[in-house]
Order: C-alpha cells, then sequence, then structure tokens
C-alpha cells in the first residue's frame, strides 16, 4: 500500500514511515521540515497541511493517509491557540478533503488519549463519548476526530481513529517526561517531583504506537476508533528511578507540593487487541532501557 504520512518527519510518524516500510508498505513523507530519521528512499514532499492543493498533489497515487502533523505540545497550543487551531482542525480537514479529492480510500487519524480527560466514567472504552473538552490541544484534536466521521457520512471517505497513549522511545521531544529526566540527569542536574511524582500515567512505547497504525490500516480498521494504551500504569516517580537506574547517576528530589494528580479512569485498550490483534508489547523497563541505549548512541 502507498501511504501519506504526514508529519513524517515527527517523533511518532517517524518510526509509522519504520514500520510502513518494514510491513512491506510505500511510504511517502509530508512534513514541513525534511527528516533528520529518513533518507532519499522515503520520497519527501515539503509542505503544510494547510495547503489543499499541495496535499492533493503528493496524495497521487496513495492508498492511504496516516495523519499525524499537529500541533502536540500541549504547552505551546495554550500560548499560541489560533496557530494550534490552524494546525489541528483546519489542518485536519484540508487532509480529508485532498483525500477526497485524490482518491484516497482512508484516512487514519492520530488522535489522543487525552480526549477522555473530562470524563467522570471510572473505566472507559471506545463506545464512550468524549465529554466536551477543557483544554484547546483537545479541542483541536476532538474537531479533527469529528471532521473524519462527517467526511464518512457525506463523502463516504473511510478513516480511522486512534487515540494514543502517552508516547515515549528513542527521537522523542526534549519536553516529553523520560527525556526530561534523564536530560536532567546528564545535566548533572536533581529531578524535583513536587509532591512526590505519585501521579501515574499509561505509557506506550513508540514503535508499538507505530505497529498499531500500520495494522489499523487493515480491513477491520475501517470507520472504527481505538485506543493505543499500555496495559501497566507507571507512576513519575517509577520513571526518575528508571532514569537514574539506567543512567546510573542522579539525585532524585522529593518536595512538599499537591498530592498526586488523579489517576484518572482506567482506559481500555480491549478493542485493538479483539479487532487488530494489537497490544502494547513493551513494558515500560524495557522501552526506558531501548530509550536510554538510543540516547547514549547519539550523545
Ligand atoms: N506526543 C504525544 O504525547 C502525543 C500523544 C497522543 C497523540 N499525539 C498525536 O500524535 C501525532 C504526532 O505527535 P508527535 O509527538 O510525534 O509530534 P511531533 O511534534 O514530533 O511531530 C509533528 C510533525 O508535524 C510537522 N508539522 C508541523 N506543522 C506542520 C504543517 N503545517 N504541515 C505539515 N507538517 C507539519 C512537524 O514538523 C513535525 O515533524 C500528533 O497528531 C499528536 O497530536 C501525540
Amino acid at each position: 500500500m502507498k501511504v501519506l504520512v504526514t508529519g513524517g518527519s515527527g517523533f511518532i510518524a517517524s518510526h509509522v514511515i519504520d514500520h510502513l516500510k518494514a510491513a512491506g508498505h510505500e511510504p511517502v513523507n509530508f512534513d514541513i521540515r525534511p527528516s533528520q530519521w529518513q533518507g532519499e528512499e522515503v520520497p519527501f514532499f515539503e509542505g503544510s497541511i494547510t495547503d489543499v492543493d499541495a496535499l492533493e498533489n503528493a496524495m497521487a497515487g496513495c492508498d492511504a493517509v496516516a495523519h499525524l502533523a499537529a500541533a502536540a505540545d500541549v504547552g505551546e497550543v495554550q500560548k499560541d491557540p489560533l496557530w494550534a487551531e490552524e494546525l489541528n482542525a483546519r489542518g485536519s480537514i484540508c487532509v480529508l478533503e485532498a483525500a477526497k479529492r485524490a482518491g484516497v480510500k482512508r484516512v487514519v487519524y492520530a488522535s489522543t488519549i487525552w480526549v477522555y480527560q473530562d470524563n467522570k466514567e471510572l473505566e472507559i472504552n471506545e463506545d464512550v463519548n468524549p465529554a466536551l473538552p477543557s483544554h484547546l490541544y483537545t479541542a483541536g484534536k476532538l474537531a479533527g476526530e469529528a471532521y473524519c466521521t462527517s467526511y464518512k457520512a457525506l463523502f463516504d471517505l473511510d478513516y480511522t481513529i486512534l487515540r494514543f497513549g502517552i508516547p515515549y522511545g528513542p527521537r522523542a521531544r526534549e519536553a516529553t517526561v523520560l527525556a526530561l529526566f534523564c536530560g536532567k540527569i546528564l545535566n548533572g542536574e536533581p529531578i524535583t517531583l513536587a509532591g512526590g511524582g505519585t501521579q501515574t500515567r499509561r505509557f506506550v512505547y513508540v514503535e508499538d504506537i507505530a505497529d498499531a497504525v500500520v495494522r489499523s490500516l487493515a480491513p477491520e480498521g475501517a470507520n472504527r476508533i481505538y485506543n493505543l494504551v499500555g496495559t501497566e500504569e507507571t507512576s513519575i516517580l517509577q520513571v526518575a528511578e528508571k532514569a537514574q537506574e539506567l543512567l546510573g547517576d542522579g539525585e532524585v528530589v522529593v518536595t512538599e507540593g499537591r498530592a498526586g494528580d488523579f489517576a484518572g479512569a482506567v482506559i481500555s485498550g480491549q478493542r485493538a487487541e479483539d479487532e487488530l490483534g494489537w497490544t502494547a508489547a513493551t513494558d515500560f523497563a524495557e522501552g526506558a532501557r531501548r530509550y536510554v541505549e538510543w540516547r547514549k548512541a547519539q550523545a
């Protein structure tokens, strides 16, 4: 299958490109900047997802689109809401419109489990509708989801919505938690955890996410929504301790502060297992080890 990957130079999408190649597909990268992770063997179109003509041109002959380009840093979204809206909402409808015009069969859309952030349920699967959002990041990502289902209803363009858990692993941006803690240790700075770092997260190793994106291209994935979550809850303190253990150094300072935030609902990834045969195969200890290995090799 020929698959256009938007944001293919980014953290998660660069792994999607690797996994598409490994599975025998033909990935094409569409991004505003070239990739530092792939060579010339992956065709590259430099352009913005707000440019429908450029997208349509890049989609020529493609069977599917994996749409991952976005304003993915929640802090940046809060700082510049209009820029984020242009990418996350407008950019997503542009991708769908270009796919419709280019005769692409399916758009796989990268969403996030943060869309459930305002839900009150304690257990959540994909049949639970996300509550109206309190963050502009989730508002933008939900707009993209809504455009996917609307393009299906009005123009019969198939979609797959993937709600990613918290990704980590090689090529992660420095702002992500494991990367940040490793950076502090390597700079000789202490890791400070307000309130003990007891809050937990459902991390997912980035290559497992990439594997799910490839699997979701199967016929079963058409017009379905999947939560892609790991099976373990990992506390921020455990992340700090793992970084310490793997780098053999560093100081963790636990300060008084607000108690750990509400761990949130338990989000089920059962549907992805049942329908796509996907589970998050890499546990946090192994994924963190691979991240640190990669990081050392970059130094
Ligand atoms: N990182 C997370 O914590 C997380 C969690 C859940 C879901 N997601 C989603 O996964 C996707 C990928 O996230 P990431 O963390 O790999 O992000 P990233 O910032 O590493 O990658 C985004 C890519 O999009 C490109 N891009 C930015 N503006 C563009 C434009 N106008 N046109 C074309 N390309 C543009 C960037 O150059 C970059 O290569 C996003 O859709 C994000 O919302 C991320």
